[in-house]
């Protein structure tokens, strides 16, 4: 894992965007693996400055997002789709029909779940995924539990999950409690992985990602097991981890 410490949000957001920038600019039909919360929107909003200024073209870009809520339709503020537009599809020249988002409401979820998992495999996998990371340790929606799935799937969110996210709805009632999210297989099979941790809420998710036994109960440390994660990280995410195990950021 390379850790990187950045001066605050600001610093993080450019970098990431930076990295994505290089990524989209290098290789054709890049294919991204895009997260939502509150870590990434300035990364987005970064992304979008960068398009505005004509240094970087979306038009052949793949996106999969990681995951969505059950039961909230497009035109709900508090779903992902609305959010990834708001943030970031509305502003570039990404073609729709190159932007994926679990959002799967009726029929046969499960197997639109294998359809989304078959559609990530027949672009090849994911080239570089943007990650968050839960106080809890999730990445995506993939929660400490007995075990994890590789597969796209249906989850029951955490209590900590729920109570941490419903900040986003106008009450915690209106919080769904479950979601789609993408599993473990391509998340880990991405080429690169690119996660992002912002605030003292963070510090020990990030502590045990780094430093703890690999468990399914903390499943952000799985990613120890992947041989290219940078891991952009402020002061107070990195309030735990030693000096010396990570480099400092010159933005
Ligand atoms: P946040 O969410 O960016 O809103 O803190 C991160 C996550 O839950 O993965």
């Amino acid at each position: 894992m390379d850790i990187h410490l950045v001066d605050g949000y600001s610093e993080l957001s450019d970098i990431a965007a930076g990295i994505v920038t290089e990524l989209v600019n290098s290789k054709n039909n890049a294919v991204l693996g895009l997260a939502t919360g509150s870590t990434p929107v300035g990364m987005y909003r970064k992304l979008v400055e960068t398009y505005q200024q004509g240094s970087v073209d979306f038009s052949q870009v793949i996106t999969f997002n990681l995951d969505e809520y059950y039961g909230l339709s497009r035109e709900h503020p508090g779903s992902y789709y609305y959010y990834m537009y708001r943030h970031f599809f509305d502003h570039v020249n990404i073609s729709p029909e190159n932007i994926n988002i679990p959002e799967f409401r009726d029929g046969d979820i499960t197997a639109a779940c294998r359809q989304y998992d078959g559609k990530i495999e027949t672009v090849g996998g994911i080239d570089l995924q943007v990650l968050g990371i839960g106080v809890n340790g999730h990445i995506g929606f993939n929660e400490p539990d007995r075990f994890l799935k590789v597969h796209t799937h249906l989850v029951t969110l955490a209590k900590k999950t729920i109570e941490v996210n419903s900040r986003f709805f106008a009450s915690p009632e209106e919080m769904p409690g479950q979601a789609v999210t993408m599993g473990l297989g391509p998340i880990m099979h991405a080429r690169k992985i690119l996660l992002l941790a912002s605030g003292s809420s963070k510090a020990k998710a990030v502590f045990d990602m780094v430093n703890g036994k690999i468990s399914t109960k903390m499943p952000a440390s799985l990613l120890q097991l992947h041989r290219d994660v940078t891991i952009l990280a402020d002061r107070e995410a990195a309030s735990m981890l030693e000096e010396g195990s990570f480099h400092i950021s010159q933005g």
